[in-house]
């Protein structure tokens, strides 16, 4: 095997890595918080690397492109253009631009010692830096069954810039316009969930379901001192005032005490106010706002019928359905890891297509459950190691039909795991949705989460028009849909909408046999899905993950492929807590250790040139920079370490100071 590409998102949150094979098809996804089940984990992602190489026998010589969906350089811009910022429009003093330069050398560190370690374990792998939200893009394009689209990306921060505006045509990506740094609708959406209490990176989608509870009481005062949004220029700029001048320079939580009078973070998040309410319903109808009218620009801008939507705003499904309903496409498609989390499969997958003459160049058909997969061996050595009965069902479907029918809650896992934060149904907790306690026995049992919080439908393809007003495909979760009926109650949101996935027998043929013969009892061609993971864990992984979920939850069975093992099954006192094996990442630590020592005994003196073309010689002039010194010019050089900025990469450097 060779001619593979492997994407490493690894500095930031949500670190995961994707393989690509030599004809540009999707071999393996798997996010890092998946394997050391630390929500959101920004640790070098070298546990999913191992389990590339080892569990699916891929080689290092057989990674030819290594594809990171940052690029470094654009970060040295980055500091400029804080700069610049600050000089027009705010009082930045010389302690605050030197903290700010500080911070971003950090960054800059980080990702150069992590490309290093790369170089080091690929030795014959080019690495390739993919900008962010080419990456983002690149996740929607190529997975989409689009020939030509438009593609909208919105998330909090990429290198210089929030959002961008691009066209997929013949293969290929192109930006065709940018929203710069700070301006971000990501970044004020995770800010104004934080200042509520619900959190920066789990927050907006809390945020977004709080919003239903709510009236966007607050807009004008939005509109007026916090982001100024121009809906028929399909543009916005984020207020001066909000923007933080400490770095990290995100934005500051503490002028919205300010101009609203109060602190309203939630002890505790169960009992929200009628402010809470109306917060979350202002910011929800203000992200509406923006991203309808960027979709509604990117119409005018490419005139296209079809649009690719991603970055981490495209998991707000309530701005989804408002996109589809009136930014003037016809056909959406939405990467289902929209967030960081797709990027390394984003940044893959923009090298296969761009940079490499590997294959055809056509694009592989998608589906996303790429992430880690279990053989029958696998789960009856974890059955036998919980001394649980081995038992297997000829009609695990019906079986499984019956039993929802009857008021269980299974969680279902079959095949690779999904890729992505929703579950669709290979790690997913079911119930049947007629049953309105449903919704609090979950709660109460397994998620011991805000009771607020709705939980979505899976739904038929064929009958999705009988239970919701939504005229398009949602195979992933990421449109919402007005009830049609009340029939399914426990699925349902309090503004009677829900959060819908369509499945296709050609989708997923277990989970719709299943749900088609829960119809045939029920009369209801629909089932509550909700991801397989207790109390806020990352979502399921392992066989040893799942069993172990019947031990401490209250899920009545667990079914995994044809096996079934219920809760009765279980002996408490056998609890045995799910051991995670960390090897490999001790390998990355140690290497950074060494490096940095290594580095600090080479401390360049003024007048001395760095001249190279690798990360080490990068990661000497980084620490002449943090530790305040000056360069002059440098010389500009083709080697193997490429970007995408359509720029030659820079190399050579002379201490001046
Ligand atoms: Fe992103």
């Amino acid at each position: 095997m060779s001619g593979f590409v492997l994407g490493v998102k690894f500095v930031g949150h949500d670190t995961n890595i994707c393989v690509l094979d030599g004809q540009g098809r999707i071999a393996l996804a798997i996010e890092e918080e998946r394997i050391d089940r630390i929500k959101h984990s920004n640790k070098f992602p070298l546990l999913s690397i191992n389990e590339a190489m080892r569990g699916y026998g891929i080689k290092a010589d057989d990674i030819s492109y290594v594809a990171i969906p940052f690029c470094h350089e654009l970060f040295y811009d980055r500091i400029n253009l804080m700069k610049d910022y600050f000089r027009d429009n705010k009082t930045f003093g010389n302690e605050s631009y030197e903290k700010l330069e500080k911070y971003e050398y950090q960054y800059i560190e980080e990702y150069l010692l992590g490309s290093l370690y790369l170089q080091e374990i690929f030795p014959k792998a080019k690495l390739i830096d993919v900008r962010h939200h080419l990456s983002h893009a690149a996740s929607a394009y190529y997975c989409s069954p689009f020939d030509d689209a438009a593609i909208l990306s919105i998330d909090a921060n990429g290198e210089i810039e929030t959002t961008m505006l691009g066209i997929g045509k013949n293969g290929k990506i192109e930006q065709l316009e940018s929203v710069p740094f700070p301006h971000s609708l990501g970044f004020l959406y995770e800010y104004v969930s934080e200042w509520l209490g619900l959190g920066r990176l789990e927050g907006p989608g809390k945020t977004m379901g709080l919003a239903s509870y709510g009236k966007p009481k607050y807009l004008d005062i939005f509109l007026d001192k916090i982001i100024q949004v121009d809906e028929n220029a399909g543009t916005f700029s984020i207020c001066p005032e909000i923007i933080s001048e400490s770095p990290p320079p995100l934005m500051n939580i503490g002028f919205l005490t300010e101009l609203f009078g109060r602190d309203p973070k939630m002890a505790d998040t169960a009992k929200f106010e009628e402010f809470h309410a109306d917060i979350a319903a202002t910011i929800q109808q203000v992200a509406e706002m923006v991203t309808v009218s960027l979709a509604r620009r990117l119409k005018r801008l490419t005139g296209m019928n079809r649009l690719c939507l991603c970055g981490g705003v495209a998991l707000n499904c309530v701005a989804n359905e408002k996109i589809y309903k009136q930014g003037g496409f016809d056909e959406i498609f939405i990467q289902p890891a929209s967030n960081d989390g797709g990027s390394g499969m984003g940044a893959a997958l923009y090298v296969y297509h761009h940079f490499c003459d590997l294959g055809s160049g056509r694009k592989a058909q998608f589906q996303p459950y790429c992430g880690s997969s279990f053989g029958d061996d696998v789960v009856e050595e974890t059955l036998l190691k919980y001394d649980l009965p081995v038992r297997r069902m000829d009609d695990v479907e019906g079986w499984t039909a019956e039993k929802l029918a009857e008021g269980w809650l299974i969680a279902w896992c079959q095949g690779g795991a999904e890729l992505g934060p929703r579950a669709l149904g290979n790690r997913s907790i079911l119930a049947d949705p007629t049953k309105a306690h449903n919704k609090d026995l979950i709660n109460a049992r397994i998620k011991y989460r805000e009771w607020w919080r709705p939980f979505a439908p899976v739904v038929l393809y064929e009958y999705a028009a009988d239970y919701f007003d939504l005229d398009i495909e949602s195979p992933y979760m990421l449109m919402t849909g007005l009830m049609l009926n009340d029939k399914i109650p426990a699925a349902s949101h309090v503004d009677n909408t829900a959060r819908v996935q369509t499945v296709r027998r050609s989708q997923n043929p277990r989970l719709y046999d299943l749900i088609s013969k829960f119809a045939k009892i029920s009369g209801v061609p629909v089932l509550l899905n909700t991801s397989f993971n207790i109390g806020g864990e990352p979502l399921v992984r392992t066989p040893d993950e799942a069993f172990n979920c019947l031990f401490r939850g209250g899920l009545d069975a667990v079914v995994w492929g044809d096996y079934v093992v219920l809760k009765g099954d279980c002996d408490p006192d056998r609890h045995v807590a799910v051991q995670h094996r960390i090897t490999g990442r001790p390998a990355y630590e140690e290497f950074v250790v060494r490096t940095k020592e290594k580095i600090a005994a080479l401390v360049p003196a003024q007048g001395d040139m760095i001249e190279g073309t690798d990360a080490f010689s990068r990661l000497l002039f980084i620490n002449v920079l943090k530790s305040g010194g000056k360069v002059e010019g440098f010389l500009r050089r083709e080697d193997r370490y490429l970007d995408t900025l359509g720029r030659d990469t820079l190399y050579g450097r002379r201490i001046i100071g």
